[in-house]
């Protein structure tokens, strides 16, 4: 029997759900779990420092979730969840193999809601998580009768860590990185990176009302529920402020996620061993 399978035990149903990001995009599954899930205390992790995940090997970025996980692990963790897609396509089953504690992703989740939502289906993501196929093959494994469309999206999550959602080179790029899909006549869209619905403002104006938008943090959060129910790890009784912290400037995590928040979040800084962060990091 592992500490996870007793019966629901205070000390741990209290303890805080880990969500980890590469920076602001685990803020649009962090309102989820507001939503859904409002009694759990949340400790957020922006890995700042060596965003974008999304154009690193699938090495790297086993090795940054390895770091945020054990840190998570570390500072009590009862359940992870990556708030990340590209960790989840790229990570999730290695790690879930390496730690005891009970690790979510978002691809699962995602693709059984798009092979809902539409047979003709348009994945945008980061260029690791496109590269990685997991998207199509996960719905075509729930619909194999399913058309699956992915497009890489590079410039979006800078654009959104800059805090350019109005510019108009933003709207610019997303109708080129749309206009594909659309050409596919696609009935759902999923929103495959958690930085992207950020933009759904811009989407709004680009898209036609008969796209379905599948926002997959919504049914990871849902996925987390029933796990919670399952493990009986789920806490009854007020939540903790939501912790926040980053391997990047604090200052700059506030400032920029102050908007989709509501207000100025503490922040504070966790530093891996040099080694770890790699080039190409802010
Ligand atoms: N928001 C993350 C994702 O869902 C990572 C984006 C990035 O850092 O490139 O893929």
């Amino acid at each position: 029997m592992t500490a996870y399978d007793t019966l629901a035990d205070p000390r741990l149903t209290s303890a805080p759900i880990g969500i980890f990001d590469s920076g602001v995009g685990g803020l649009t599954v962090l309102r989820q779990l507001d939503r859904q899930l409002p009694q759990e205390s949340i400790l957020y992790f922006g890995d700042t420092a060596r965003l974008p995940y999304g154009n690193r090997t699938a090495d790297e970025i086993l090795h940054f979730v390895r770091d945020i996980i054990g840190w998570m692990v570390d500072q009590g963790a009862k359940m992870v969840m990556m708030a990340c897609n590209t960790s989840s396509a790229l990570a999730l089953e290695q790690v879930q193999q390496e730690f005891e504690v009970p690790i979510l992703g978002l691809i699962w989740p995602g693709a059984r809601a798009a092979a809902q939502a539409g047979q003709r289906i348009g994945v945008i993501a980061t260029p690791a998580t496109v590269a990685s196929d997991a998207y199509r093959q996960a719905i075509l494994e729930v619909n194999p009768q399913a058309q699956v469309w992915q497009v890489g999206c590079p410039a979006f999550v800078p654009l959104i860590e800059q805090g350019r959602i109005q510019h108009p080179e933003t709207r610019r790029v997303a109708a080129r990185y749309l206009q594909p899909l659309m050409a596919q006549g696609i009935d759902a869209l999923v929103y495959g990176c958690t930085h992207y619905p950020h933009l759904e403002p811009v989407f709004q104006t680009l898209l036609s009302s008969q796209v379905q938008r599948v926002d997959p943090a919504t049914h990871l959060v849902a996925a987390a529920v029933r796990e919670l129910t399952l493990l009986n790890l789920k806490h009854t009784g007020p939540a903790r402020p939501t912790r926040f912290y980053v391997s990047g400037d604090p200052q700059g995590f506030a400032d920029l996620s102050v908007r989709w928040l509501g207000y100025r979040p503490q922040v504070e800084q966790v530093v891996f061993s040099a080694a770890t962060v790699l080039p190409g990091g802010s």
